[in-house]
């Protein structure tokens, strides 16, 4: 059986992921694919419960305890919902998942980068997306974008600009590292036209495994 596909969306908060999850997603069902569409934190029931923790705990998190907990919701997720969907060979879009880590805990909180992916693939048993798509986008107009939703800021959105300029540059340099895996797209560019090179990317992906986007096998 050929294995799904495993895609996922990153970028700071505000860089339209959700939006271009569901559009990607449309697309590949309208196309017969079967799609499984999720997040971190908070894709499954315990998920949900380590969520409310790391968004809305009032007060201090320590940095390690921070890391354990993304990771924590990380290996319960992958190992009860992604991996089964990619084994029933399904394609899973995903809002989030250990590029996050590395850039919010590793480079944000200024734990170790390298330690804080090692810990990451240990809880995925070393799971990595096929595609990521790095939605990129200035920490300033993502903050305006943030403030015209009015909706209350979570403990990272709260977070100060500095914070999120590291981030930022943080993905900037993973998408360097590993540029087959990642996607960069500049979040202010048309949702559509985004939409599109994404399409296009996991067409190829697609392509390249079965020759069929809609193939079951
Ligand atoms: P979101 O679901 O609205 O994107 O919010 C999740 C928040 O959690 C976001 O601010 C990024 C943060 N986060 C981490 O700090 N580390 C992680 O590993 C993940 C998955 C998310």
């Amino acid at each position: 059986m050929t294995r799904g596909l495993f895609v996922t969306l990153e970028g700071g908060d505000g860089a339209g992921k959700t939006t271009q999850a569901q559009l990607l997603a449309e697309w590949l069902s309208d196309r017969g694919a079967s799609v499984v569409r999720t997040r971190e934190p908070g894709g499954t029931e315990v998920g949900a419960l380590i969520r409310d923790i790391v968004l809305h705990h009032r007060g201090e998190v320590a940095p390690r305890a921070e890391a354990l907990l993304y990771a924590a919701d990380r290996a319960h997720h992958i190992a009860t919902l992604v991996r089964p969907a990619l084994e029933r060979g399904d394609v899973v879009i995903q809002d989030r998942y250990l590029d996050s880590s590395v850039a919010y805990q590793g480079a944000g909180r200024v734990l170790g980068r390298d330690e804080v992916r090692e810990l990451s693939l240990w809880a995925a048993e070393g799971l990595l997306p096929d595609l990521t798509v790095l939605l990129d986008l200035d920490p300033d107009l993502a903050r305006s974008r943030l403030d015209a939703d009015d909706k209350p800021f979570d403990r990272l959105e709260a977070e100060k600009e500095v914070f999120h300029a590291a981030v930022r540059a943080e993905f900037l340099a993973l998408a360097t590292a590993e540029p087959d895996r990642f996607l960069v797209m500049d979040a202010t560019r048309p949702a559509a036209e985004i939409a599109g090179a994404v399409r296009d990317r996991v067409a190829g992906l697609l392509e390249a495994r079965s020759g069929d986007v809609g193939a079951a096998d």
